[in-house]
């Protein structure tokens, strides 16, 4: 069964076939591709969703044209959809406040295009606009091919990376077994604009047990990265400087909620506080490469000790079997090594994406669409209507 995955929630562009065998419970990647907008966004200093909705627009056909003649190269399959008068006419209502991307997908349409039997596409969080472009794509496309659509939500696609192997874009099969996995577990959703602790109590089955009441950490981490003068998004750049800092008596941060007995985040007063201590010091002109390092060292090591020892209560409350930890953020090197420290104390295994799949992608998409398809789901008819949730929530019906 070919499936057909979308992900535009925010700055990534990302489209991915792939195989899914149903009896044994596996998948196969046939093509995965991917534009990244950062480095229009950059000039900025954050995600401008217009222009994220511009881009996405402007990427998809590009994708989309690409992935369909590497996958027909590939499993020598394809074959010609027959474009009715009518099937236009409702392509080009669906993607009627997208103009231009109905004539170009259905340029696409009228040649050879490889198997595809359900779609599956990020229908929120994220960007409005951004998410309307993807969910308007898909909706496109089922309308063309006749085929069913599974809505899913991106922090079950973070959760759903950890499903793919090592290697796994050469491997006959890309995802790890499914028995691998004991319940329940906890899954530490870390990004631009999550910080959740969710308890996962099977696949498909998650509830919300804390998350952040201001700031996401990876929002965090980029506005600290800006005050020490690194581009957006920050995050990646902050962490190496921090490789270089060194304890520092004079460079104290707090660690916010430590011992708030729940499960809740706030990392708005550790930026805050971080704010103060830069302006003390560039007012004592003490503001120096080095001591940045050490500021960047500090920040990094609050945030991992807050997500850390956070975690680690959940992990005992719950009785997890096995901890996730994905989202942009869970790329950070410093967080890893603290988690693989954590489960390896406490005698569980740690689920990390591979680091490829930290960021957005549509791989995790296609991943939850995998578990959605195998669990019985019939997804959606074409017809439907299908909104865009901006504020979608883990454990809410889509
Ligand atoms: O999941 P993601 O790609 O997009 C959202 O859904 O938000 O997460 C992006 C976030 C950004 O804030 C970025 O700075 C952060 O993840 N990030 C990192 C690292 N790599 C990415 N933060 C800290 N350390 C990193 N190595
Ligand atoms: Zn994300």
């Amino acid at each position: 069964m070919y499936i057909l995955s979308i992900e535009t929630s925010c700055d990534e562009t990302a489209l991915s076939l792939i195989n899914i065998n149903r009896e044994k419970k596996s998948f196969t990647l046939i093509e995965d591709l991917l534009i990244s907008q950062i480095p229009i966004h950059a000039e900025y200093g954050g995600v401008f969703p217009a222009l994220a909705k511009r881009e996405h627009k402007k990427n998809i056909p590009i994708l989309l044209e690409g992935l369909f003649t590497r996958a027909i190269q590939k499993i020598k399959l394809s074959k010609k959809i027959k474009l009715t008068q009518e099937k236009r006419k409702k392509v080009k209502k669906i993607l009627v406040r997208e103009e231009g991307l109905a004539d170009m997908i259905l340029e696409i349409f009228q040649k050879e295009i490889p198997p595809i039997d359900a779609l599956v596409f990020t229908q929120g969080p994220g960007l409005a606009p951004a998410l309307w472009v993807g969910v308007n794509t898909a909706k496109a496309i089922a309308t063309l091919i006749e085929v069913p659509l599974y809505p899913i939500n991106h922090m079950e696609g973070h959760i759903s990376s950890i499903l793919l192997k090592e290697g796994y874009q050469n491997e006959k099969i890309a995802n790890y077994p499914l028995e691998n996995f004991s319940f329940p577990m906890i899954a530490l959703l870390i990004s631009g604009g999550h910080t959740e602790l969710i308890l996962v109590k099977n696949w498909g089955d998650y509830q919300i047990i804390g998350e952040t009441l201001d700031d996401a950490v990876g929002e965090a981490f980029d506005k600290v990265a800006r005050m020490l003068g690194l581009d957006y998004p920050g995050g990646p750049k902050l962490s190496l400087l921090a490789e270089q800092g060194r304890e520092n008596e004079k460079i104290q941060l707090p660690r916010p909620m430590l011992h708030h007995d729940d499960y809740r985040f706030s990392f708005s007063g550790l930026k805050t506080a971080t704010r103060y201590l830069i302006e003390k010091l560039k007012n004592e002109q003490n503001f120096s490469k080095a001591i940045k390092a050490d500021i960047a060292k500090a920040f990094e090591d609050a945030v991992v000790e807050v997500l850390t020892k956070k975690t680690e209560k959940a992990l005992k409350a719950y009785h997890a079997k096995g901890l996730i930890v994905a989202g942009g953020v869970s790329a950070n090197k410093k967080l890893r090594e603290a988690f693989q420290e954590l489960t390896r104390e406490m005698q569980i295994p740690l689920y990390l994406p591979q680091q490829m799949l930290c960021g957005d992608n549509s791989l995790m998409i296609a991943s939850a669409g995998f578990l959605h398809i195998l669990a019985g789901e019939k997804g959606k008819k074409y017809e439907e209507e299908i909104e865009a949730k901006s504020n979608l929530r883990l454990g809410e019906s889509l």
